[in-house]
C-alpha cells in the first residue's frame, strides 16, 4: 500500500522539496499552507511528478481546528496517514528592543505552537499506522545569535518539544525526528532563491534526507539530525 504523508508549509522551499522527493518515491502527498495561489502552483508542479496522488489543503498551523480539519481531509481522501512533516515556519529578526509583541507571537505561534497543533491532530492516525513525525527545526535551535530572540526561542523550544515527544511516542511505535538545517536556499524571510545561493543546502537535499530517514531500519531512530552547507559562503 502506498504511504501517505502530510507536509505543513509544503507550498514552497523545504516543504516543497520534501514533497517532490516523496512524489518521486511513489508516495501520496498532502501539502498545506495559507496562500491559495502558492498551494495551487505547488500542486501543479507536484502533479506533473505524481498525477492524482497529491492534494493541497489551505490550513494555518496557528489554528488547531484547521490542522484537525487538514488531517481529516487526508484521512477522507486516502484512509490513512503514515508520515507527518511539521515544517511550516516564519522568521522575524530584530533586537529585543525593536521586536514587537505581534512579531514575537507570529514566530512562536507558527514555529512552536503550530507544530504542537499539527502533532496533536496527527497522533491518533499515526498510532494506527505506526507512523513517523519529522519536525523541521534549525541550527538556530542550538546556536543563538543577535536579532534571533524570537526565532531562537521558537527553535530551541521546538527541539526540546520534539525530543520529549519522541520519548512519549516511540513506545507506541511512532518514530520522531527533528532535522536542524543551517542555510537552505528558499523563500524564507522574504528571500528569493538565486544562483548566488548555490553554496547553500538546496530543498531537494532535505527531501533526500527525509527519504533516507524513512528508509532507516525500523529498529533504529536518528532522533536529532544537524545539517549544514559542506562549504561555507566565501567572504567577499
Ligand atoms: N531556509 C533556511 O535557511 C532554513 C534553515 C533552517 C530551518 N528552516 C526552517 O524550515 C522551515 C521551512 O522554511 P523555508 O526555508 O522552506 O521557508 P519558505 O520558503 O518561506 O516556506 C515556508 C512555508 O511555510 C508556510 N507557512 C508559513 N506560515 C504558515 C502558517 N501559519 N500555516 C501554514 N503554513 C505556513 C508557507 O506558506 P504560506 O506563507 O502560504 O502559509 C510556505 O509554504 C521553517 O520552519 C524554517 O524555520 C529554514
Amino acid at each position: 500500500m502506498k504511504k501517505v504523508a502530510y507536509i505543513t508549509g509544503g507550498s514552497k522551499g523545504i516543504g516543497l522539496g520534501i514533497a517532490e522527493a516523496m512524489c518521486k518515491a511513489g508516495m501520496r502527498v498532502a501539502i498545506s499552507g495559507r496562500n491559495p495561489e502558492a498551494l495551487q502552483s505547488a500542486l501543479s508542479k507536484l502533479s506533473q511528478i505524481a498525477e492524482g496522488e497529491v492534494i493541497a489543503i489551505q490550513s494555518d498551523v496557528r489554528k488547531l481546528e484547521e490542522e484537525q480539519a487538514a488531517i481529516n481531509k487526508v484521512l477522507e481522501t486516502w484512509g490513512q496517514l503514515d508520515i507527518c512533516i511539521a515544517n511550516a515556519g516564519v522568521g522575524k529578526f530584530a533586537t529585543i528592543e525593536d521586536l514587537t509583541a505581534e512579531e514575537w507571537n507570529s514566530v512562536i505561534d507558527t514555529n512552536l505552537t503550530g507544530v504542537f497543533h499539527t502533532v496533536k491532530a496527527s497522533i491518533p492516525s499515526l498510532k494506527s499506522s505506526k507512523g513517523y513525525i519529522i519536525t523541521i527545526a534549525s541550527l538556530a535551535g542550538t546556536n543563538f545569535f543577535k536579532f534571533g530572540s524570537a526565532y531562537n526561542a521558537s527553535k530551541f523550544g521546538l527541539v526540546g518539544f520534539t525530543q520529549a515527544i519522541m520519548l512519549d511516542l516511540r513506545e507506541h511505535g511512532i518514530k520522531v525526528t527533528t532535522i536542524m538545517p543551517g542555510s537552505v536556499s528558499t523563500y524564507f524571510n522574504g528571500r528569493t532563491p538565486s544562483p548566488e545561493e548555490d553554496w547553500k543546502i538546496q530543498p531537494e537535499d532535505i527531501g533526500q534526507m527525509v527519504m533516507d530517514l524513512l528508509r532507516m531500519n525500523p529498529r533504529t531512530l536518528p532522533s536529532k539530525v544537524e545539517v549544514r552547507p559542506a562549504i561555507p559562503k566565501k567572504k567577499a
